[in-house]
């Protein structure tokens, strides 16, 4: 199968969104043996390469696959995955499913914010946490469940919230103490 040809692009460089970065892009979209339904995939690694998927790198991977920008911009949109805003160090996932919403889950999120003075999903100032409102994550069993990055706690208490946002704070945020398995 030959592959598609390059198409190029000028790259939307800026001092969030360094050269480097699309040239890491680039080549992985060159490598495809094809670019039909490759969508997903490199929206997929262009937020893994820029933490998020700003409009600039929508536009630019849309005119890289030569297809409307609509159709970037609406997948990006349809899978709660993909994200438009940079996200901070720690992703605070709060679970908002039925079985935490009746063990108190709405005040577990209420505190956080108020704790980290930011709203569902937006970053922190210091660009350590991001905060998430999650449907359920399968741990309904736990219920109120938190997740900060892929550490799980369990029935959350209101008075463990500063614990836990401090576990993260100074730390690299590898060895908390009160993951659940
Ligand atoms: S509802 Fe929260 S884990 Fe299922």
């Amino acid at each position: 199968m030959t592959k598609p040809a390059e198409i190029s692009v000028t790259a939307p460089v800026s001092e969030h969104l360094p050269k480097e970065k699309f040239d890491e892009l680039d080549a992985f979209i060159n490598q495809l043996e094809t670019r039909e339904g490759a969508l997903i995939e490199i929206l997929h690694k262009a937020q893994n390469i820029f933490g998020y998927l700003p409009r600039d790198v929508q536009l630019y991977i849309a005119r890289k696959l030569d297809i409307p920008g609509a159709e970037v911009f609406g997948v990006v949109s349809f899978y709660s995955y993909f994200t438009t805003k940079p996200r901070g160090k720690h992703t605070i996932s709060v679970c908002m499913g039925t079985a935490c919403f009746v063990r108190g889950a709405d005040r577990i999120i209420e505190r956080f914010k108020e704790k980290l003075g930011i709203e569902s999903n937006e970053i922190t100032e210091d660009g350590l946490f991001t905060l998430k409102d999650v449907r359920c994550i399968g741990a309904c069993g736990l219920a109120p469940v938190v997740m900060v990055d892929d550490k799980v706690y369990g029935r959350v208490k209101e008075e463990e919230i500063d614990e836990i946002i401090n576990s993260f704070r100074g730390k690299k945020g590898g060895e908390n103490e009160n993951k659940v398995h």
